[in-house]
């Protein structure tokens, strides 16, 4: 593993979130973590959650924290993008321990009955290996009977949102998400797309140059054996459209999302 002799890791996630951080949350904000996080708890408590102490792995702007601190929940988080953890801070103060952190070394910040990496954090990760090595450090913050819960995009999702155009104009400038991947790429691809923002004419709105987001597809098969590999035991696979409401089972082509819950293997 490239981390682990010490050479530089790949850093396409980091530069792209410290350049769409100001606009992350503008630009997401149909996004309706609320809505979400109420149906994947429940599927939580079916396979037995226990506790309120939660690490949110990935944890950008802390939009998939902030419900969970709201119901009352300890929360330790973190995310690769300095400005990405600035703009959490600014929400939540030191109610929640933030830190700057890559996934694919974590550090072991305690034990935790849940730890989650949400809304596609984990394509991110661009080969196996780093899946592994992520999914390692995630069991290693595991407490006794914690889960694990992430979320990964669909074929849907890169052949559609990745393929497509989106473009929002407000407050003088125009958001501008380009998707440049083939609306006919196959399975476990490298889907790419930029993200910029344009001031409108007349506007001092501040320009952001386009960077480009890169994201990989790991079909089912890939990361069940990932978490294997890993020291952890799936519990459930599922599946859901923009609806947010998971069904079984996975289906590629119908989800813009899979969603995975494990727990560490040797409690199996
Ligand atoms: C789509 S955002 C989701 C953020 C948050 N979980 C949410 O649901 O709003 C993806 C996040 O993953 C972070 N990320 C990507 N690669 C990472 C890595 N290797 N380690 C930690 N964070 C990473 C990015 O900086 C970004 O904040």
């Amino acid at each position: 593993m490239a981390g682990d002799r010490g050479e530089e890791l790949p850093r396409w996630a980091e530069v792209a979130y410290e350049a769409i951080a100001p606009v992350y949350d503008e630009f997401t904000a149909h996004h309706n973590y609320d809505f979400w996080l109420g149906q994947l708890i429940p599927k939580l408590e079916e396979h037995g959650i226990r506790g309120h102490r939660l690490l949110d792995v990935a944890c950008g702007t802390g939009k998939s924290f902030i419900p969970m601190l709201e119901k009352g929940w300890e929360v330790t988080a973190c995310d690769i993008s300095p400005a990405m953890v600035a703009l959490a801070r600014e929400k939540v103060g030191d109610r929640v321990r933030l830190s700057v952190a890559d996934m694919r070394k974590l550090p072991v910040f305690g034990e935790f009955d849940l730890v989650f990496c949400l809304d596609d954090a984990v394509n991110y990760l661009l080969s196996g290996e780093e899946l592994e090595q992520a999914l390692i450090g995630m069991r290693r913050n595991l407490g006794p009977g914690g889960l694990l819960m992430f979320d990964v995009n669909t074929m849907e999702a890169y052949r559609n949102f990745f393929a497509e155009e989106v473009v929002l104009e407000r407050d003088g400038r125009r958001l501008i998400w380009k998707g440049l991947t083939d609306p006919d790429a196959a399975p476990g691809t490298i889907a790419e797309a930029s993200f910029e923002v344009v001031p409108l004419a007349g506007s001092n709105a501040p320009a952001i140059p386009a960077e480009l987001h890169r994201e990989r597809h790991f079909p089912e098969a890939e990361i069940r054996a990932a978490l294997e590999r890993a020291g952890l035991e799936c519990l459930a696979v599922y599946g859901h459209h923009h609806d947010a409401i998971p069904k079984q089972p996975l289906d590629e082509a119908a989800h813009t999302k899979g969603v995975y819950i494990a727990r560490a293997a040797q409690e199996a």
